[in-house]
């Protein structure tokens, strides 16, 4: 099922999702190479393609790596209390996708070959920049079959562990994210409130 979106409907809605996620219906195998097969469309620093998705529907695994994503959410949720509205829902939100990570039927681990410690800035660029548009079109592609997703970073924290639970080469493989994937509780999304588009653009000059 491909919703009716256009793309400025698709763009300026594909959300951030923790809450709505529905952890009872599963996702098709087909589904996810349609969307992984779009994201391959997208552009990548090298002529080799050096990217790599771990999608991760094993009950088992996804337990593990909910446990490392929560060891470094908890933290995080205490160290960010704050009396902003916004903040406590964003808050409200990761405490419910922490307490629920494992039930979520697929985590999708974009990963690219290399890594970045101790490379100058521009060669961190170029291999983070190979592989998040990939990921960005992979998360565009779920919504517009009524996926949702979020992009985190939090397992991140534990990677060598995470890379060990999924045989992933960590000397050579470098994990950018773990995307939950699920449909969606209604397929409904508003457009975020962002700041004002002067506040943040240049023209001809800072
Ligand atoms: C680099 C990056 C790291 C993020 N890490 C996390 C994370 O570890 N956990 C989480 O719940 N959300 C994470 N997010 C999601 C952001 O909080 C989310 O994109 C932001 O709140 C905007 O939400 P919206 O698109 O619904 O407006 C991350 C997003 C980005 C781009």
């Amino acid at each position: 099922m491909i919703l009716d979106l256009s793309p400025d409907e698709l763009l300026s809605t594909t959300r951030a999702v923790r809450k709505r996620l529905d952890l009872t219906r599963a996702v098709e195998h087909d589904v996810l190479e349609d969307c992984l097969r779009l994201a391959q469309q997208a552009p990548t620093a090298s002529y080799s393609q050096n990217w790599h998705f771990v999608v991760v529907t094993d009950p088992e695994r996804r337990a593990a790596l909910a446990e490392l994503w929560r060891d470094v959410a908890g933290p995080y949720l205490e160290r960010r209390q704050s009396a902003n509205a916004q903040f406590v829902r964003i808050g409200e939100a990761v405490r419910h996708l922490a307490a629920h990570l494992h039930e979520v039927p697929v985590h999708v681990i974009p990963c690219v070959e290399g890594r970045v410690e101790d490379k100058p800035a521009a060669w961190t660029a170029s291999i983070y920049g190979s592989i998040i548009p990939a990921a960005w079109s992979f998360m565009l592609a779920a919504r517009s079959r009524g996926l949702g997703t979020v992009w985190t970073t939090f397992h991140l924290m534990h990677e060598r562990k995470a890379a060990e639970i999924l045989g992933i080469p960590y000397e050579q493989v470098t994990q950018v994210a773990l995307i939950p994937v699920a449909y969606t509780i209604g397929t409904e999304f508003k457009p975020g409130r962002r700041k004002p588009l002067d506040t943040m653009v240049h023209w001809d000059r800072w």
